[in-house]
């Protein structure tokens, strides 16, 4: 199946221009089953203010975005992952959804709130939920989730073939190291969609990867381009846990030794 990243620089508050580059990028691919966006991909990143995110936020459950990609995924016959200012009552969650022709498959909140998200976002609520798409089992992570291990091992253990990461990535190359290393602990995919461009006083990273149930980066993008790339996966390798002929990387684990991370 083929699987990529549309790593591109949305402009803060200016969903309209947003939807139309994604459109435009989504278009341009040949041929796709799941492409992931960046985070927060329809209104940019850096909020002056908790007015500009909330006047850009909106209900996944029936946003003009969300109904905008889900068309997407309906003439493009994919799935889409992409990171959303999700509005729900009088609340902000920092989150993903996943679409594809039917409408919205699911979605999850960012749980590990970076920065001065803290003051515009409420900590995801909805648990790391796996979503089958029929091909495949979807994960999803938001950018600074990546420095949790646990998130990535819950993700492994439910199920996911595919870790979709919408990121905004800041900190020059940390995560881009860490995907690698931790798509082979957990014998995933990882496609890592990160930004380009800057705001304000954050500069974003590039360098959108994907890497295979082995560790090895099989597609990166520059740092600084807009670009999109597609490349092949074997789910089957993603659902091959043995990292020798007697290890299994999920069921060797010793849970019953593990009742630290239980507690904070
Ligand atoms: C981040 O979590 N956007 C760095």
């Amino acid at each position: 199946m083929k699987t990529g990243f549309v790593q591109f620089c949305p402009v803060l508050g200016d969903v309209n221009t947003n939807v139309q580059t994604i459109d435009r990028l989504v278009r341009s691919v040949e041929q796709a089953d799941l492409l992931v966006l960046p985070e927060l991909c329809t209104t940019g990143y850096n909020f002056a203010s908790k007015e500009q995110a909330w006047d850009t936020s909106e209900s996944i459950e029936d946003g003009t975005s969300v109904r905008r990609l889900v068309s997407l995924c309906r003439e493009k016959k994919m799935h889409i992952v992409a990171g959303i200012n999700e509005r729900d009552g009088d609340k902000l969650y920092n989150s993903a959804v996943l679409v594809g022709p039917n409408g919205v498959v699911g979605k999850y909140r960012k749980m590990h709130l970076f920065m001065n998200e803290k003051d515009i976002f409420q900590p995801g609520d909805l648990g790391l939920p796996v979503f089958d798409i029929g091909w495949g089992k979807i994960g999803l992570l938001i950018c600074f989730d990546w420095v949790f291990p646990e998130a990535w091992r819950i993700l492994a253990l439910e199920g996911a073939d595919i870790i979709c990461h919408p990121s905004n990535l800041v900190i020059p190359g940390l995560c881009q190291r860490a995907v690698p290393v931790n798509a082979l602990m957990n014998r995933v995919y990882v496609v890592t969609a990160n930004r380009i461009g800057a705001e304000g006083d954050l500069t974003f990273t590039g360098l959108s990867v994907i890497a295979d149930p082995k560790g090895e980066v099989i597609a990166q993008a520059s740092s600084v381009d807009e670009e999109v790339a597609v490349v092949d996966v074997d789910i089957a390798l993603a659902r091959d846990k043995m990292i020798t002929p007697r290890n299994d990387v999920l069921g060797d684990r010793r849970p019953d030794e593990y009742g630290r991370l239980l507690k904070s």
